[in-house]
C-alpha cells in the first residue's frame, strides 16, 4: 500500500492560496457591481477581427455617451492598447494596491498585461493557471469606476481557456459574435453559440467583418459572398448586428497603433460601428435583457 504523506507546510500553503482566491473573486464581485453591462466578444476562429471589433465597438459606445471600458485577456497577443493608440503605456497602482486603468481615446478605459511587459518581443510563456492567476489579480485590483459598458476581449477560440476566464467575471450580461463572410462564418456561429450556451449567457448578436470593399465612388464588392453573416445569424435565431467593409486602412492604423476610429471618422466602417453601437444599446439596454441585477432593481 502506498501511502501519501502531505506535510503541514504543504496543506497550510495550499489554505492560504484558496484564501486569496477566494478574497480575489470578492473583490471582482465587489468592483463588477459598478458596471452595468459587462460583454464578452467572442468568435470560433483566430485572426478574424475580433480585437479591431472590441476596440472600435468600444469607441462607438463611448461616442454615444457611455462610459466604457475593455478589458484585454488575451495575455499571449494583447493587441487592444495598440489598437486604441495606448500601447506603450502604463498602468498607475495606489499605495493602498488598486491599480487605475490606462486612459484611451473618447475616455475609454483599457487594461492589459500589454501594460506590464517590459517590450513588444517580451513573451509571455504562462501556463493555463498562472494565466488565469494573471486575468484574476488584474480584476480584482484594477480600480474600474462606475461603468455603462466593460468589453471583455477574449484569447482566440472558444474552449477551456476561454471560458475560465469568462467566469471569473460574475453576471456577464451577453456576448457579441465576430464573424467573416464564408464557410467559416457558419462554424465561427455555432462554436460561439455553444460557448455563450455553456456560460448561460445572452447573445446580444453576430457582427460580420471584412464583409466588403468599397471603391473611392461608393460601390460595394462583397469579395466573398453576400450575407452570410446574415444567412446564419437568422439560421440560428440570433440578431444580426451589422457588417464591417474591409479597408486597408484598418491594418495600417493597427499597425501603427493609432486608433482606427477616431483617425477616419467618416470612413464607411467608422459609420457601420455607430450603427452597430446603437443596435448594441437597443438590445442591452432597450429590452431588458442581459441587465445588471442592480439596474433590475431599479
Ligand atoms: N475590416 C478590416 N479591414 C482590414 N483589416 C482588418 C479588418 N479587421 C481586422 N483587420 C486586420 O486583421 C488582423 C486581425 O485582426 P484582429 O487582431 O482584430 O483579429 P483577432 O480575431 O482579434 O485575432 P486573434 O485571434 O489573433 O486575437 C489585424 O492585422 C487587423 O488590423
Ligand atoms: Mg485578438
Amino acid at each position: 500500500m502506498r501511502v501519501l504523506v502531505v506535510s503541514d507546510a504543504l496543506v497550510k500553503q495550499r489554505a492560504e492560496i484558496m484564501k486569496k482566491v477566494i478574497e480575489q473573486q470578492r473583490m471582482i464581485a465587489e468592483k463588477m457591481k459598478k458596471v452595468r453591462y459587462k460583454l464578452v466578444i467572442l468568435s470560433g476562429k483566430g485572426g478574424v477581427g475580433k480585437s479591431f471589433v472590441t476596440a472600435s465597438l468600444a469607441m462607438a459606445l463611448a461616442m454615444k455617451g457611455r462610459r466604457v471600458a475593455v478589458f484585454d485577456a488575451d495575455v499571449h497577443g494583447p493587441s487592444i492598447p495598440k489598437m486604441l493608440g495606448v500601447h506603450g503605456k502604463r498602468m498607475y497602482a495606489l499605495p493602498d494596491g488598486r491599480l487605475l486603468p490606462v486612459e484611451g481615446p473618447l475616455g475609454v478605459k483599457v487594461v492589459s498585461i500589454d501594460f506590464l511587459l517590459e517590450s513588444e518581443e517580451q513573451a509571455v510563456i504562462w501556463r493555463g493557471p498562472l494565466k488565469t492567476a494573471a486575468i484574476r489579480e488584474l480584476l480584482a485590483y484594477t480600480d474600474w469606476g462606475e461603468l455603462d459598458y466593460l468589453l471583455v476581449d477574449l484569447p482566440p477560440g472558444t474552449g477551456d481557456e476561454q471560458l475560465t476566464i469568462a467566469q471569473l467575471i460574475p453576471g456577464l450580461s451577453g456576448t457579441i459574435i465576430v464573424t467573416i463572410p464564408s464557410d467559416v462564418a457558419r462554424i465561427v456561429v455555432k462554436k460561439a453559440i455553444t460557448f455563450a450556451k455553456r456560460l448561460n449567457i445572452p447573445i446580444v448578436g453576430v457582427i460580420e467583418n471584412m464583409s466588403y470593399f468599397e471603391c473611392p465612388d461608393g460601390s460595394r464588392h462583397y469579395i466573398f459572398g453576400k450575407g452570410a453573416g446574415r444567412r446564419i445569424a437568422e439560421e440560428m435565431g440570433v440578431p444580426f448586428l451589422g457588417e464591417i467593409p474591409i479597408d486597408p486602412r484598418i491594418s495600417k492604423a493597427n499597425d501603427e497603433g493609432k486608433p482606427f476610429f477616431v483617425e477616419y471618422p467618416d470612413s464607411s466602417a467608422a459609420k457601420a460601428f455607430l450603427e452597430i453601437a446603437e443596435r448594441v444599446i437597443e438590445r442591452v439596454e432597450g429590452k431588458g435583457e442581459g441587465r445588471s441585477e442592480s439596474q433590475a432593481k431599479e
